[in-house]
């Protein structure tokens, strides 16, 4: 949710200092005042910083992270067990907005739930897609930082999913003493990734108390939402994710149109943070924010093929096709490229599902 921009009652409510958002700038860091009124912000202040980064194209104007690793004696680094795969340049500009169409009664739910959720926050943040070859009016015309609130808001939503699925799927793996099939450890990963999102995200624009406030709101309420959905339907919800990262890849996409059409000014010469630099690889000269953003709609766009092809399959029996070796290496299934992200190849459950492979042998 777009709480700094948000329009009446959300930003009505709240005092002048409570909006209060800091965001990093190619030249350094500017704390921000919004004023609620206008949507505009006043630079109060700045501050000149010194680059610690070991990268090497980082210009020296580079900040420090708002939240660096803690400094541990002897440690250099904290690893992850989850290495991102890497993506090139054409894989990322080949993504495009795609929808699966709804089959069924269950996806319908799903579908209509996540049409609901995203009517209701656009209502409350005032947002608009344009139309094809409208301009929007000026009030719903997207800055740096409104895209930087809704970023935040919503990749701190993102990451709840993944963790409430791999969480249950873990504990009925150990209560009823059965094997998983290797869905826990995609939907933790699901949630990791989401989790890098927003760390990068924070790394950019530091969220005022207004802001934590409804992201704990938020989280109180769509984590035991899910987990009750979860508990009654994990197919429901595999859709339900499937059709959120649908309007991920919108969004993003929108975003990054934005920025190459200049109407970002700000973002043109931001560099990605060192953590985003770090986790996908970005290589040299493919740095800036125009390129992260292109690296976090890929993963929503992953995250849209998982969600559905995991929604396809028979939730307690069949393997995760993202995580098994097949007998025969010709049996086409998914993997964790993204060179496989259109409708047509997330509903081809007849090639990996266990009924498939039972028919097979
Ligand atoms: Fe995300
Ligand atoms: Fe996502």
């Amino acid at each position: 949710m777009n709480t700094l921009s948000a329009r009446a009652p959300l930003r009505a409510a709240a005092k002048l200092q409570y909006l209060h958002l800091a965001v990093r700038t190619y030249s350094g860091v500017a704390a921000t005042t919004f004023n609620p009124t206008c949507g505009a912000s006043k630079r109060t202040s700045s501050l000149s910083l010194t680059s610690k980064r070991p990268i090497s194209s980082t210009p020296q104007n580079q900040i420090e992270d708002y939240f660096p690793a803690p400094k541990t004696p002897n440690v250099k680094e904290v690893k992850t067990a989850w290495v991102h795969p890497v993506y090139t340049e054409q894989q990322m500009r080949d993504i495009r907005i795609a929808h699966r169409q709804a089959a069924n009664w269950s996806d319908w739910i799903a579908l209509g739930t996540v049409r609901f959720f995203r009517w209701g926050m656009d209502t409350v943040t005032g947002y608009k897609h344009p139309k094809p070859g409208q301009e929007l009016p000026a009030r719903f015309i997207m800055t740096e930082r409104k895209w930087l609130n809704r970023f935040i808001f919503l990749e701190s939503v993102a990451g709840v999913p993944g963790m409430v699925g791999g969480m249950l799927r873990h504990l009925r793996s150990l209560r009823k003493m059965k094997r998983d099939n290797g869905w826990i450890e995609t939907l933790l990963e699901e949630a990791y990734n989401e989790r890098m999102h927003l760390l990068t995200f924070m790394n950019i624009a530091e969220p005022g108390w207004f802001m934590r406030l409804m992201v704990l709101g938020a989280q109180g309420v769509f984590f035991n939402g899910f987990f009750l959905a979860y508990l009654a339907s994990p197919r429901i919800c595999h859709r339900f994710v499937g059709y959120l990262e649908e309007e991920a890849v919108i969004t993003y996409t929108r975003a990054i149109a934005e920025v190459e059409k200049g109407k970002l000014p700000e973002w043109n010469d931001l560099y990605a943070p060192e953590i985003a630099i770090k986790y996908w690889r970005m290589p040299e000269g493919k740095r800036k924010m125009r390129d992260l953003l292109l690296y976090v709609r890929a993963d929503e766009a992953k995250h849209r093929e998982v969600n559905h092809t995991l929604a396809n399959l028979k939730q307690n029996l069949d393997p995760n096709p993202y995580q098994i070796e097949y007998i025969d290496p010709t049996i086409k299934h998914p993997t964790k490229s993204i060179d496989n992200l259109r409708p047509e190849g997330w509903d081809r459950k007849e090639i990996y599902s266990i009924e498939a492979t039972q028919a097979k042998s």
